[in-house]
């Protein structure tokens, strides 16, 4: 079957089944087009909220399928390919956090959205890399502690320098592998473009940038900018995806190192299989209820103080 015979089919049958497909923008073009809703994690988990269907397939990792599962335990939540899993949001469990939390009692503890539920029961507040620093700013107490990620905590300290910022040793292993010597030598390579990248890659990186931001804020700004040649910091689909939408503009990727081996697990032949058979396609989310209300108060808190 052709590409654009199996986006037929998933269409017609996500209408007949009363289907949303939610897609991370690091996602396949071919997902990205038969999906009702793109966008960095923070819209995703808002879009998820607010979907009238019953069903909903992620197209991204677990820890995105979970957040849906949390703001919406009605709905049937299914991750397109079950073996998708984001590393850094393994790093660090309940147990660890418990642990650190008893050393840091004054703190508040803010969770990056790229965390399991399970961790994400016992901190305060969740932020995503969008909306990490107005969240932070906004929290009353000037203690926080951050995690997982150590750059995206960096990166927050820089901008509100009145916070105290505790940061652990995580992040996210694909952003973290680019060096300056990349952006040195990438610079060399196209000297009139300019430099966005995720606040995930490490701080000497960051620093280098012309613009710091979340997925879609890098192709936001890529989008609307007047300029005509970017160099893009984040997962290279990024750099292939704004190369559709602006085709006389020229996007090169940081680093060949930016590739998520987890994000491009899911084929849309996963996102068919989905569809097809609700029940036997990708990986249902199930977390029981206790999970669900005690992940739920940090989730909300996020999009309290975000909104
Ligand atoms: P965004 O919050 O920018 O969508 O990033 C999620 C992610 O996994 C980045 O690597
Ligand atoms: Fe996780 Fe990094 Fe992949 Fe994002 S790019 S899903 S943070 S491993």
């Amino acid at each position: 079957m052709k590409i654009s015979e199996v986006q037929t089919k998933i269409l017609q049958l996500k209408r007949e089944k009363d289907i949303c497909i939610l897609a991370h923008s690091y996602q396949a073009r071919e997902i990205i087009e038969i999906s009702d809703f793109t966008g960095d994690s923070y819209q995703l988990s808002v879009a998820a909220g607010k979907a009238p269907h019953k069903t909903v397939v992620m197209c991204g990792v677990r820890f995105m399928a979970e957040t849906v599962k949390i703001l919406s335990p009605h709905k049937k939540v299914i991750l397109a390919n079950g073996g998708a899993g984001c590393p850094m949001a393994e790093q660090m469990d309940k147990e660890l956090i418990g642990a650190v939390k008893k050393q840091f009692p004054d703190y508040t503890v803010v969770a990056y959205i790229n965390t399991t539920a399970a961790l994400k029961t016992i901190c305060d507040v969740c932020v995503t890399s969008s909306s990490a620093v107005t969240i932070i700013d906004r929290i009353p107490n000037d203690n926080i502690l951050f995690l997982p990620d150590c750059n995206l905590g960096a990166y927050v300290a820089a901008q509100l320098p009145h916070k105290n910022v505790k940061l652990l040793q995580g992040g996210c292993p694909i952003h973290a592998a680019v060096t300056r010597g990349d952006v040195e030598k990438a610079k060399s390579a196209h000297p009139n473009a300019v430099l966005l990248v995720h606040p995930e890659c490490v701080p000497e990186v960051v620093r280098l940038a012309d613009f710091t931001g979340s997925t879609s804020a890098i192709m936001d700004y890529a989008i609307k900018s007047d300029e005509r040649e970017f160099l893009i910091g984040t997962e290279m689909s990024i750099a292939e995806n704004l190369q559709y939408l602006c085709p006389d503009k020229r996007f090169y990727c940081l680093s060949q190192k930016l590739l998520c081996s987890n994000m491009k697990l899911t084929t849309l032949i996963d996102v068919l299989n989905c569809v097809e058979s609700t029940s036997g396609g990708g990986e249902e989310i199930v977390l029981d209820n206790e999970t669900i209300a005690s992940a739920k108060i940090c989730i909300d808190k996020m999009i309290e103080l975000g909104g």
